[in-house]
């Protein structure tokens, strides 16, 4: 059985490394018309009236704060149970970030919020948690009494759904990620929607100034769906040749790594903040146009988990699934053994409150015990695959045997 990831390239069909393939062979991969194209399907798709491609979602964010002038002595909130690649951009500025708790649906616990407050707070940053939508009301009521700005994170939560309307059209500002294991997927991306007309200039300011990555770095993106799909995933356990060769893909920098070494310890690489090249722009426009399939799969496979194995999260027609977590006793145990079976679970997701795990908590401002409940859920949390190459069958399969574990 080929290998199923969690996270390696696993949006990757076909027609994505088809085209993958022949963007490699493409003499103009940094600009080109298909930027535009698809800033103008994701634009009318969403309804937005102001968008701005980037090279990722930590680009977008620290453009989006830059914007709103946020810097030393600031203060930004956001919920613990989050990604250093959230953080490292507020502490590019020179602010400060605030944790504040989260409640059962692992997004931030709007309750908790004020007592956090202070004459400092500039702006609250709200994450939808692998694709379930946060309490947007409840914490755009404190935004306003406060003065405060709202930017909602959609990195996990493309074409998800609160009261109607898209997440990402509630906050002053948004963005949005087209990560490797993010709803759609060009390896790296991002982008910004701006809702609030008062902020458009500002924005584009701020924009303007940027440059796009190098073109050694953007062949390294593109680079990513051939060699994960033709070679490091069916070959994976093949006398380890796969691993092999992931590892050393790696560490020749013939592939990009989700997070650098240096963002462990809280700082931005130089290749962020950086505009989307058009042959990444490609990639993405050839995923988007298949996003509702994506996120109808998601939604059933996570409705069968639910159904199998229980767990606290409710499933809605509003929410994307991008990940279906369960809360368990043993999840170290429980990876180790699906390993076995060469389903790779581990995705970087649990066992600390700012993850990746390698995270250096001290660097990130974050001090241990001040988040109870995130950190008892980084540790206890399971995280099953919902992405369009697991079949009904894998989920069964998967189901079958975490029952035997737990
Ligand atoms: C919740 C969340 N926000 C923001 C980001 C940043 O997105 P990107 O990886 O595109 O920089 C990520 C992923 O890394 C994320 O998981």
């Amino acid at each position: 059985m080929k290998t199923v990831s969690i996270s390696l390239s696993p949006n990757t069909e076909k027609d994505d490394v088809c085209l993958a393939l022949k963007e490699l062979f493409v003499k103009e991969k940094i600009k080109g018309k298909s930027i535009n194209e698809f800033e103008k399907i994701f634009k009318e798709s969403l309804g937005f009236e102001k968008v701005f491609s980037l090279n990722s979602g930590r680009s977008s964010l620290l453009i989006i704060l830059k914007a709103l002038e946020i810097e030393k002595n600031d203060e930004v909130i956001v919920q613990a149970l989050t990604c250093n690649a959230v953080i490292n951009p507020i502490l590019k500025t020179g602010a400060t970030p605030i944790y504040v708790d989260i409640d059962d649906t692992l997004n931030i616990d709007p309750t908790l919020i004020e007592e956090k407050i202070t004459k400092r707070t500039k702006a609250i940053i709200i994450q939808h948690t692998f694709g379930m939508p946060a309490k947007i009301e409840e914490i755009k009521n404190i935004c306003n009494k406060h003065n405060l700005y709202l930017i909602e994170d959609c990195a996990h939560s493309l074409l998800a759904k609160y009261k109607n309307d898209y997440c990402g059209k509630f906050g002053d500002v948004s963005f949005f990620s087209f990560g490797r294991d993010k709803i759609i997927s060009s390896v790296y991306g991002g982008m910004i929607a701006v809702n609030n007309k008062n902020l458009y200039q500002q924005i584009e300011n701020a924009y303007e100034k940027l440059d796009y990555p190098d073109k050694k770095w953007v062949k390294k993106q593109i680079r990513h769906p051939i060699l994960m799909n033709l070679f490091i995933l069916p070959l994976y356990n093949f006398f380890n040749l796969g691993k092999i060769i992931l590892e050393l893909s790696l560490r020749s920098e013939t592939l990009s790594k989700a997070v650098c070494s240096l963002e462990y310890e809280g700082i931005l690489p130089d290749y962020f903040p950086r505009r989307m090249p058009n042959s990444l722009a490609k990639m993405a426009l050839n995923q988007f146009k298949k996003v509702e399939r994506f996120n109808s799969h998601r939604r059933e496979i996570a409705k069968y988990y639910k159904k199998e194995l229980g767990g606290v999260f409710e499933i809605n027609e509003n929410a994307v699934y991008l990940k279906f977590p369960l809360i368990v006793n043993n999840s170290e145990y429980i990876l180790k053994e699906f390993k076995k079976y060469n389903i790779l679970l581990e995705d970087g997701w649990t066992k600390k409150v700012i993850v990746p795990p390698k995270t250096n908590l001290k660097k990130m401002n974050y001090t241990l015990g001040e988040s109870k409940k995130a950190e008892e859920m980084s540790q206890k949390m399971l995280i099953l695959p919902t992405h369009i190459n697991i079949s009904k069958e894998i989920a069964e399969r998967i189901v079958y045997i975490l029952k035997s574990l737990i």
